[in-house]
């Protein structure tokens, strides 16, 4: 059983997500108010592992847990990201007090996966808890957003997440549009890319406008959130599927014709992409998205899950897998110090 949230230290596991829809360029970036609507499913197993204890200093401490299973002080880098999301959370929460935060995330660090979903998830519920507080899913989303990673904003669910653009810019959230047991789907990740991606995704959706294409995502937008919506509510995989990747293509499209252009694809990407295109004409119902990185999420039905893995880690370019799922959204846990 989940322990008890206590007031002072509270510890949690918050999860990944990949988009169907993505967010991707903002109305206003310094704010993460996204230009458009994105829809996403949370996963299971791609986990951040975070604590935070409520303390009464006059500084915030920020640990990482090494290979090793020791605490150690997270890298200059992080720990600024950290402290500048605990400043924004101070400031919504109306506190003062500060934090001791260790985390960790349960996916290998060199996969490059995107952590910044799960981590600033889990830290919006931890800091909550720490200070004895239980906010709603919405407020949640918000605390979440506050972090500068959209994503995360959608991250505090689970299953089928819509973040909508949204009217109200500090209230703006994301909001659930079905459980995962509505639809257990299956999301075989296949790493060609274990460095950090170089343009990051703020990057990205700071030139996102300037692609010729930007404008015309936009109108098509409308027809493929219906499409999403409706795939999801009828639990209709083929349908899902093409929206989920033309839309991925799209997003590559934008960022490749952006000025500067962004290239986060590499030969193994594209391996990847004509192999399912292939299991697809084998019969195998799968589709291809990523996000803004090299790796390519593999949709499938569980039923097929085990033949799409066999046949994305055939393939030379993949150096490995991470099998995970639709999955129920963050959850209490054990501490890390
Ligand atoms: C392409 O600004 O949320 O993944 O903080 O790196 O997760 P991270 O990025 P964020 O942008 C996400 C961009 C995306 C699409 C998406 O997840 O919607």
């Amino acid at each position: 059983m989940d322990p008890k949230p206590t007031v002072g230290k509270a510890s949690v596991l918050a999860p990944a997500n990949i988009a169907f829809i993505k967010y991707w360029g903002a109305r206003d970036l310094a704010r993460t108010v996204p230009a458009n609507t994105s829809i996403s499913m949370t996963l299971a197993h791609a986990l951040s592992h975070t604590t935070v204890e409520a303390r009464d200093q006059a500084t915030d401490e920020v640990l990482l847990v090494d290979e090793a299973g020791e605490l150690r002080p997270a890298p200059e880098g992080f720990a600024t990201r950290v402290r500048g999301h605990l400043e924004a959370l101070r400031g919504r929460l109306g506190s003062d007090a500060h934090f001791k935060v260790a985390t960790r995330n349960n996916f290998p660090s060199a996969a490059g996966l995107a952590s910044s979903a799960s981590g600033f998830a889990a830290l919006a519920l931890a800091v909550s808890r720490a200070l004895g507080l239980e906010p709603s899913l919405a407020e949640l989303s918000v605390l979440a957003r506050l972090s500068g990673s959209g994503s995360a904003a959608r991250s505090v669910m689970g299953g089928y997440v819509e973040w909508p653009a949204g009217p109200s810019e500090a209230e703006n959230h994301a909001v659930p549009l079905a459980p995962a047991e509505h639809w257990p789907l299956a999301d075989v990740i296949a790493l060609v890319e274990v460095e950090a991606k170089e343009v990051s995704s703020l990057g990205g959706h700071a030139r996102a406008a300037s692609s010729p294409y930007f404008e015309r995502r936009q109108e098509l937008l409308p027809a493929r959130l219906h499409a999403v919506r409706r795939a999801i509510a009828e639990r209709n995989f083929e349908a899902l599927g093409e929206v989920v990747e033309e839309e991925a293509i799209d997003l590559h499209l934008i960022a490749m014709s952006s000025k500067p252009p962004v290239f986060y694809w590499n030969p193994g990407t594209v391996a990847v992409l004509e192999r399912v295109r292939r299991l697809r004409r084998e019969g195998l119902p799968a589709y291809s998205t990523m996000d803004a990185g090299a790796n390519v999420h593999v949709l499938c039905q569980p039923e097929h899950q085990t033949a799409v893995a066999a046949a994305l880690s055939a393939l030379p370019m993949v150096s490995g897998l991470v099998e995970d799922g639709v999955g129920s959204g963050p959850r209490t846990t054990t501490h890390l110090f």
